[in-house]
C-alpha cells in the first residue's frame, strides 16, 4: 500500500530562527498517523539546523543544481545537501519553471543526479490556467513527465515522488476538485505506467497540491490515486500544518 505523503513548502518564508521553533513544536505535537509521512520543505539557510532538531518531519530541499561543484554562482549541489543528511528535494516547481528559467531538460538533470545520489525527488509538474482552460492539461503534462523521465531507468522510476500542482490553483484559493485532481493524475499514473509497467507506476506516490488546507485535505487525499499533498499556506503556521494530519478516521 503506498504511503500518505503530505509535505509542507514554505517557499520564501521564515528566517532560521523561526524555522527551528516551528519544527521543535511541530516536533512536540505532531501526531501521524498510520501509514502517513510529514515533511517541510524549508529554505536552505534553515536545512542543517533543522535536521539537528527535527525527528519524525521530514526535511527537504526547496531546489538542487545538477552538477556536483563548479562555478555556478548562487547555486547548491546535491552533495552539499547530502552532506548536511538531506534526503529529499523538490525539483521544477513551477514558481522555479515560470521565474527562473527552469525547464524539463534541467529537471530531467536534476532528477538524474538525485537519483544517482540516492536522494528522493519531488518531481512537480502542472499546467497554467491557460492550458487547463483550452483543456490541453493531460498533453501538457504528458510532455513534462516524458521530457523530466527522459533516460530515469524503472528501478529509480519507482522511487520518484511526483506532485501534480495546477498553477491556477497554488496560492489562489481554487483547487481543483477532488475529482479534478483524481483524473489528472490517474492520467499521470497512465502515463508513467505506458512508460515504465503498471507495477512500477503502481508503486509512484503521486501528491497533489494547489490550496490544500485542513478542510479540504481528507477529500483529496480519499481519491485513489492521490498519495499526498503540496501545500503551501497551510504549512506556514504549527497548527494549519498539524491539522492536515487530522484524518477523517480518527
Ligand atoms: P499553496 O498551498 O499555497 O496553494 O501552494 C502550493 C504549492 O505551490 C506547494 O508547492
Amino acid at each position: 500500500m503506498r504511503k500518505k505523503v503530505i509535505f509542507g513548502n514554505w517557499k520564501m518564508f521564515k528566517t532560521n530562527k523561526e524555522a527551528i521553533e516551528f519544527i521543535q513544536d511541530a516536533e512536540n505535537k505532531l501526531k501521524l498517523p498510520n501509514n502517513y509521512v510529514a515533511g517541510i520543505a524549508a529554505p536552505f539557510t534553515a536545512l542543517s539546523d533543522l535536521k539537528k532538531v527535527s525527528k519524525n518531519i521530514i526535511i527537504c530541499a526547496q531546489n538542487c543544481h545538477f552538477k556536483t561543484n563548479g562555478a555556478y554562482t548562487g547555486e547548491i549541489s546535491i552533495p552539499m545537501l547530502k552532506g548536511i543528511g538531506i534526503t529529499h528535494v523538490i525539483i521544477g516547481h513551477s514558481e522555479r519553471r515560470e521565474m527562473f528559467a527552469e525547464t524539463s531538460e534541467t529537471v530531467n538533470e536534476k532528477l538524474k543526479s538525485l537519483l544517482n545520489e540516492g536522494l528522493t525527488p519531488v518531481f512537480c509538474c502542472g499546467e497554467s490556467l491557460e492550458i487547463y482552460e483550452s483543456k490541453k492539461t493531460i498533453d501538457f503534462i504528458k510532455e513534462q513527465i516524458i521530457k523530466g523521465f527522459k533516460d530515469i531507468k524503472d528501478s529509480d522510476a519507482e522511487k520518484v515522488i511526483v506532485a501534480y500542482e495546477p498553477i491556477w490553483a497554488i496560492g489562489t484559493g481554487k483547487t481543483a476538485s477532488p475529482e479534478q485532481a483524481q483524473d489528472v493524475i490517474k492520467s499521470i499514473r497512465d502515463i508513467l505506467s505506458n512508460i515504465y509497467t503498471k507495477d512500477v507506476a503502481s508503486k509512484i506516490i503521486i501528491q497533489y497540491g494547489g490550496s490544500v488546507n485542513p478542510k479540504n485535505v481528507n477529500n483529496i487525499l480519499s481519491q485513489p490515486d492521490i498519495d499526498g499533498a503540496l501545500v503551501g499556506g497551510s504549512s506556514i503556521e504549527v497548527s494549519s500544518f498539524l491539522e492536515l494530519f487530522k484524518t477523517n478516521e480518527k
